[in-house]
């Protein structure tokens, strides 16, 4: 028998039908709440509300569980690669032999751009921000393919515009450093895997080939694979809402760019390591920032602490803690903003305020610290965290558009506006 709930609006029963999920979510269904009773529901920031039935990713944020397709985060980071977690996420399952060597060719064949493209490189400032030249660039792809601007292709030539897209914001990335740092852009290396490649588009010069470090290379799988996905996150539903209108691929993960980029979702990265790097000018001293955190009337917030969801320790931070001590061992690096964003870990995880709001370090509390270590610029950091975020965007959009019932996401508000008044011409309206 459905299971239902009971809504009683001024004396008036209503039944909600109940969902449940594989995990016990469970959520009131509304489809029918402003048909049936004139009402809708009111949740800014959709803290409540359920927007999708997904079988990608599942949180459960009290017990800091995070799992891709069923399979946990720590698991995948231990023995999986950034690649084969792309294929799980997109198509469901862990590819074959078979299956993940036509995917790794598919997405290799597309690992150049287009040579006009490189033209909009050099016509940004310098100074440029690489979000705003991603975003701009990835929006641009679909002028160079518009066969592929359709939403509602065929599932082949999807698969092909997924594999060209993972392929080609790789290198999009990697050019849009090279703009910042004024070097030369390096064309991909088909012998290498996909993140070593990357790595070699970011680093060659002409006086110096790039060569794999595979603790580096490690890291940066598991960091890739760490930010694969996060459910309906602010960007994940940015590309779900742009790509309801129909919008095509592109479009839609060029707004999840720029959705990521603030400094309460991805940009919080950039941010960590300018607040490290703020302490440590004003002398070290961590607790004058836990005072400053805690302070209502101070706008000052702990960067890289708290999160929507996690009310536990965020598991992905505690995977990347570990490997930012390894990276830096290894690079026989002593970053004096490890040992400050230690010590306000440890004083923020003993202070009343930040237990009662259970507020712990999430995934760019540790992030930044390891980018930096492996050469790459502070403002590359959210590019980087695109780059990771972008297999989860595409699987969710898949999901959305391969849905038979799929709707334009469209919310509702509740007007506070002025009612109706008359309009008043200009020489009649009176001085305030
Ligand atoms: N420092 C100090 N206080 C905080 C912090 C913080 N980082 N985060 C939340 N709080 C406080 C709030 O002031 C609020 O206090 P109150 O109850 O006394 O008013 C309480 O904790 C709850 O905070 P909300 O803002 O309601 O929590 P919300 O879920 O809306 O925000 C967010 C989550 C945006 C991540 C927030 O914790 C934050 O701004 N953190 C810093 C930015 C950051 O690290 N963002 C990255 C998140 S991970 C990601 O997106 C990849």
């Amino acid at each position: 028998m459905e299971k239902t709930a009971q809504l009683d609006i001024a004396g008036n029963l209503y039944s909600l039908p109940i969902v449940e999920g594989t995990e016990d979510d469970k959520a009131l269904d509304i489809t029918r709440l402003r048909n049936d009773t004139g009402y809708i529901t009111l949740d800014p920031g959709y803290g409540n509300t359920g927007a999708c039935i997904s079988s990608i990713t599942y949180i459960d944020g009290d017990r800091g569980i995070l799992r891709y397709r069923g399979i946990d985060i720590a698991e995948l980071c231990e023995r999986s690669t950034f690649m084969e977690v792309c294929y799980l996420l997109i198509y469901g399952e862990l590819p074959t032999a078979e299956e993940f060597a036509k995917f790794k060719d598919q997405v290799l064949f597309h690992s150049l751009i287009h040579e006009d493209m490189k033209s909009f490189f050099t016509s940004y400032p310098g100074h440029a921000h690489p979000m705003a030249i991603l975003s701009a660039m990835v929006c641009s792809l679909s002028v160079y393919h518009p066969q592929l601007m359709e939403a509602m292709q065929p599932a082949t030539e999807r698969d092909e515009t997924i594999a060209r897209l993972l392929s080609k914001v790789r290198v999009l990335a990697a050019f849009a450093y090279k703009r910042s740092v004024g070097e030369a852009f390096v064309y991909s290396r088909p012998e290498l895997d996909y993140l070593s490649n990357f790595l070699h588009m970011m680093f060659t010069t002409p006086m110096r080939s790039y060569q794999p470090d595979p603790v580096i290379r490690k890291a940066l799988d598991v960091l890739f694979m760490i930010h694969a996905d996060h459910e309906q996150n602010c960007s994940t539903s940015t590309v779900r809402m742009v790509g309801s209108s129909k919008a095509n691929l592109f479009a839609a993960i060029s707004a999840g760019i720029c959705a990521l980029w603030g400094e309460w979702h991805g940009g919080a990265n950039q941010a960590v390591i300018e607040m490290l790097e703020a302490i440590q000018r004003d002398g070290s001293n961590h607790r004058k920032y836990i005072d400053k955190a805690k302070d209502k009337n101070d706008p000052f917030r702990l960067m890289g602490f708290g999160h929507r969801v996690y009310k536990n320790y965020d598991p992905r931070a505690s995977i990347i803690k570990k490997y930012c001590d390894e990276v830096l061992n290894h690079l026989g690096i002593n970053d004096p903003a490890l040992e400050i964003a230690k010590g306000l870990e440890e004083a923020a995880l003993t202070d009343e305020y930040f237990i009662e709001r259970k507020l712990y370090p999430n995934v760019d509390f540790y992030s930044g610290i390891m980018y930096r270590a492996m050469s790459i610029p502070t403002n590359m950091f959210t590019v980087m965290f695109a780059l990771g975020r972008l297999p989860g965007w595409i699987a969710h959009w898949k999901e959305m558009i391969e849905e038979p019932a799929m709707k334009i996401a469209r919310p509702r508000q509740v007007y506070t506006g002025p009612t109706q008044r008359p309009y008043v011409p200009l020489a009649q309206r009176s001085a305030k």
